[in-house]
């Protein structure tokens, strides 16, 4: 990377808290967990036995580290798995669970691995233990039902196994058996994954006469259930549009019933696909890429309100991250596993900035995959274990959940070197109590951004700042280097009005600013 210099204060930064966007709800921090490659089995689930140190069979340090991530929702079992699994194969004894072949076991890389869990799914790991481990980090559950394979009983079944009063029903009695008397109990429910594709090549005005056959009935047990529709892949607009169409061709009732319609968007990878093997304009690429959720969320909004005139409907974006390839060094089945770099914790800060953005619009989000897989904020095989820099990004921006995001105004040059990728800083601010949470990134690989910050009308009083960078763009944390990349806090800022503050080349960068 070439020396890096500084620019002259050319940036600002507008904050403009009388301008408020919406709250920003705590389940756009959220992840997403799937029986795919490493991620379940030597990831979270280590089994009871285990010589790495486990609560009931959970990867202690997962949860040790999830905790302080503040997870509010996990989704499980899948992606596109979830549209093969039965969820009884999964409760009830563990010696007596059946042996069922993996939805990923003919994929070119995992077909050459040696078998495993990976290949042929054990069930070891079922709804009881996901609910353990979403207990013991404090989140809610998101479940993904089967639509392509299951039938509309399995799926309130299933519900019924998760929230029926203890004694009420056969269902509860099964789960008392596997050691949980009271219901649960669960929420969210996604109906189908990815129907476009994998979860069953339905168009979207076929899908939309699935879904509410899916919904029309479910037992509620009092629970204020939440239902997310499989939405559109990336750009697919008429996707979105014959949906919402064909959902309300009988009137408008089934539209109180929709939590969320799920938005997919993986910004991809670049070059080689190799996670750390990227030149400066390949950073940019990426980082452009992962901007273009922005307009994926502006758009989709845009052709539901055609429909759902009162907004109850809001987009759930239920996978998001880059996809690299996979890092063979690490296990040879964990397909799609890699350390992810730098280069991903900005892909992280862009998103969950543009989520903070349109908190009016998004309920939920979830980064994919949680562990061993695509933009994971974990990495373990057998007892070695990291976090990456996308954790990092997490515990940064945790700070935000809650809090009411305000429109703030951010001009600056653009970025060196990217003309064919035009990039600046961006961010986003949010207000509690007294106090704001700025998150910036900067994109410029040489360039630190010397900004004045005004929040309007009011005195920036002190300032703290936590910063995420690194003098190498292709830094990683590795089992051998797990602390390489991680954040630094700077306590002792010069605040006033205005407040001047430099953002670091490369970085992804937080401000507490206290107000008065
Ligand atoms: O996250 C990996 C896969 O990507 C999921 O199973 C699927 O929903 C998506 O295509």
């Amino acid at each position: 990377m070439s020396a890096r210099t500084s620019s002259a204060s050319s940036a600002r930064i507008d904050v403009l808290p009388d301008e408020v966007i919406g709250t920003i709800t705590p389940d756009i921090y959220g992840h997403f967990t799937e029986h795919l490659g490493g991620c379940i089995y030597d990831g979270i689930w280590v089994g009871e036995n285990s010589k790495i140190p486990n609560v009931g069979g959970i990867r202690k340090a997962l949860i040790d580290h999830l905790k302080r991530l503040k997870p509010p929702v996990i989704r499980w079992p899948g992606g596109c798995f979830a549209d093969s699994y039965n969820w009884r194969d999964g409760v009830g004894p563990r010696n007596t669970r059946p042996r069922r072949t993996n939805f990923w076991a003919d994929t070119d890389y995992l077909s050459k691995a040696p078998n495993g869990p990976q290949k042929y799914e054990p069930n070891q790991f079922g709804t009881n233990d996901f609910l353990r481990l979403c207990k013991s980090v404090g989140a809610e559950p998101y479940f993904a039902g089967n639509l392509r394979s299951g039938s509309a009983r399995d799926f309130y079944e299933w519900i019924e196994y998760c929230n029926s009063p203890a004694g009420t029903t056969t269902m509860a009695d099964l789960r008392a058996q596997g050691g949980e008397p009271n219901p649960f109990p669960v929420r969210f429910w996604g109906v189908g994954n990815e129907s476009w594709g994998c979860g069953g090549a339905f168009t979207g005005a076929d899908y939309a006469v699935e879904f509410r056959r899916f919904i029309e009935w479910v037992p509620r047990f009092g629970v204020k259930l939440a239902f997310i529709a499989s939405g559109p892949n990336v750009d697919d607009y008429a996707w979105t549009h014959s949906f919402f169409q064909k959902l309300v061709e009988k009137g408008p009732g089934p539209l109180r019933n929709v939590y969320g319609t799920a938005l997919h968007y993986y910004c991809g990878t670049t070059g080689t696909g190799v996670a750390d093997q990227f030149t400066p304009v390949e950073w940019y690429e990426l980082l452009f890429k992962a901007n273009r959720m922005e307009q994926l969320i502006t758009n989709h909004w845009q052709i539901m309100g055609e429909v759902d005139k009162e907004r109850r409907v809001k987009l759930v974006v239920d996978e998001w991250g880059a996809w690299h390839h996979t890092d063979p060094s690490i296990d040879p089945s964990y397909l799609w596993a890699y350390f992810p770099t730098l280069r991903d914790a900005l892909v992280s800060g862009i998103t969950l900035d543009t989520f903070n953005r349109h908190a009016d619009k998004v309920a939920m989000a979830n980064a994919a995959q949680l562990m061993n897989n695509i933009h994971s904020s974990f990495l373990a095989a057998g007892e070695r274990f990291t976090v990456t820099p996308v954790y990092h990004v997490f515990d940064m921006y945790a700070a935000h959940q809650g809090n009411k995001s305000i429109r703030t105004i951010v001009s600056a040059p653009p970025a060196s070197q990217s003309p064919q990728y035009p990039l600046t800083l961006s961010g986003s601010c949010s207000l509690r109590q007294k106090g704001a949470v700025l998150t910036v990134v900067n994109p410029d690989v040489e360039n630190w951004q010397e900004t004045e910050i005004n929040v309007r009308n009011v005195r920036i009083a002190s300032a703290r700042a936590t910063v995420l960078t690194s003098r190498d763009i292709h830094a990683r944390n590795t089992f051998e280097r797990p602390e390489a990349v991680q954040p630094v806090r700077d306590e002792n800022l010069h605040a006033g009005s205005p407040f001047v503050y430099r953002f670091a080349p490369a970085s992804v960068t937080r401000l507490d600013l206290d107000l008065n």
